[in-house]
């Protein structure tokens, strides 16, 4: 035999010299989720470990991550109030635009994502705006969108993620930052974003289930990957500067297929349900820990840059140790 891989494998040198993907916290994008009104943290009954925080108890919360070293955040805002056009969600005083001001008073180098949606601040949970049969109105939901994202801009946000699914919203919404001043804000569009049950625990910590039916009419059909390179194109072509896939873990493919055809930054979004699964399991003794870094090392290895991620602070942890 003069074969042998196991040569490779002799020593935890040897396996180290030789390892092609490594997991870096340079490499993670923790969400973070705020709500309006006064008092304390609350954690989400479905994400262990993850809390609801308002901006009052926010400043805790935030030395944690950046004596971690993580140096990305994702941000949701969760309004009291809640309207069929959402304007929470583009209200210069809103959850979302004080939460941008506060963060970056208290951590003025911590990367400021925001998610640009309408499911948390419209009163039907959808993500854009209905016309009278129900049905989201794209070109209405775009014009909302714009305002959103220029008001998280205007908030001090670093870059913008919508994750609506209209048409064209890259498009309309690169234009609508250049129009007022910020050309230099990156677009990170969820490109490929599949209508999945994996969202569960989000839609419950962020009160965004729909009030009737369901997200297929924009999200992706979980069936497809052709249809995910036709819309990665399309973003491409729209001016996203880094494209993404949600979730993650149950669509290794599609990040892979992605990564081979085009020469773009991705991102994969390892998702609530994604997290909720493996942390009870790790809770109740049926996994070991390893488990966590060995899914979230697949996103990587399967082709993402960067991963957004529940475990963001765990994996923190466990990479400085
Ligand atoms: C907003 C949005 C959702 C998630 C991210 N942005 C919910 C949805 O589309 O229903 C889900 C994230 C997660 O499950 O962790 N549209």
């Amino acid at each position: 035999m003069d074969k042998r891989p196991r040569r490779l494998r002799y020593n935890p040198q040897i396996r180290t010299l030789v390892r092609e993907t490594s997991l870096e916290v340079s490499d993670l994008i923790y969400p973070l989720f705020i709500k309006e009104g006064k008092g304390q943290k609350e954690e989400i009954h479905s994400l262990k470990g993850i809390y609801r925080w308002t901006l009052e108890s926010l400043e805790e919360e935030i030395n944690e991550i950046v004596a971690l070293g993580i140096e990305y955040v994702l941000l949701f805002g969760i309004p009291y109030h809640k309207d069929n056009k959402g304007s929470e969600a583009y209200n210069k005083e809103g959850i979302v635009q004080q939460a941008i001001r506060k963060i970056k008073s208290l951590a003025p180098h911590l990367y400021v994502i925001t998610d640009v949606c309408m499911c948390e601040y419209t009163s039907h949970g959808h993500c854009g705006i209905l016309d009278e049969k129900g049905y989201v109105h794209n070109e209405k939901s775009l014009y909302y969108l714009g305002q959103i994202a220029v008001s998280h801009a205007e908030a001090g946000a670093d870059m913008i993620a919508p994750s609506d699914m209209m048409d064209g919203r890259v498009g309309y919404m690169r234009h609508e930052l250049d129009e007022h001043g910020f050309n230099h804000i990156p677009i990170m569009s969820y490109s490929a974003k599949y209508a999945s049950s994996f969202y569960g625990p989000f839609r419950e910590a962020a009160g965004s289930v729909p009030a009737f039916g369901d997200r297929k009419t924009y999200q992706m059909d979980m069936a497809n990957t052709n249809e995910a390179l036709r819309e990665v194109a399309l973003d491409i072509e729209e001016g996203a500067d880094i494209v993404m896939v949600k979730p993650a873990l149950s669509y290794l493919d599609i990040i892979r297929r992605i990564k081979d055809t085009y020469n773009m930054p991705l991102a994969a979004y390892q998702v609530s349900g994604e997290y909720a699964m493996l942390k009870m399991a790790v809770a109740n003794g049926l996994l070991n820990e390893e488990a966590i870094y060995e899914a979230t090392l697949s996103i990587k290895r399967a082709g993402a840059d960067m991963i957004i991620t529940y475990f963001a602070k765990d994996l923190a942890r466990k990479l400085k140790g």
